[in-house]
């Protein structure tokens, strides 16, 4: 009777194992493929004209879209952290009310506040990605420092 019993306990041990392996493992393989070290897969550009090759209007690829960041509250040590997510070492400025033309889609960034220290710009606070009250005629700029080392823009 009693080794009956432990063997019916243990099937249903087995069992609930089972379920809940399936159920834990099954949103990890999903979410996966958008974790990226640094940025969170963000991609960063400059644009707009006229301008030279180490400035321009900040555009930021997010969730396959490309957008602006506006100029409110926009500091020096914004654009540093900017400015390296671009593949430069640092800001030597930056601009406001769409100096390099307007761009277009989404305004992700908005109040956007860096210490300049961050190593993306994901750390840095802002109303939060996408949530933002200005039109692209706000739209923030930088100038980079010209000697770079990765991407050329
Ligand atoms: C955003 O920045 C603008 C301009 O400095 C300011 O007037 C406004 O209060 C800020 N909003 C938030 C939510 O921080």
């Amino acid at each position: 009777m009693r080794p009956v019993g432990v063997w019916q306990w243990s099937l249903w041990g087995l069992l609930l194992c089972l379920l809940c392996s399936s159920c834990l493992g099954s949103p990890s393989p999903s979410t996966a493929p958008e974790k990226r070290a640094g940025s969170q897969g963000l991609r960063f550009r400059l644009a707009g004209f006229p301008r030279k090759p180490f400035e321009g209007r900040v555009e930021i690829q997010r969730a396959g879209e490309w957008g602006t960041i506006c100029d409110d509250d926009f500091t020096l040590q914004a654009a540093h952290v900017l400015c390296r997510e671009l593949g430069f070492t640092e800001a030597t400025g930056w601009t406001h009310s769409a100096k390099y033309g307007p761009g277009t889609g989404r305004i992700w960034l908005d109040n956007l506040s860096c210490s300049g220290t961050e190593q993306s710009v994901t750390e840095c606070a802002s109303r939060g990605w996408g949530n933002s009250d200005c039109t692209h005629d706000e739209d923030a700029g930088v100038i980079c420092k010209q000697a770079h080392s990765v991407r050329v823009p």
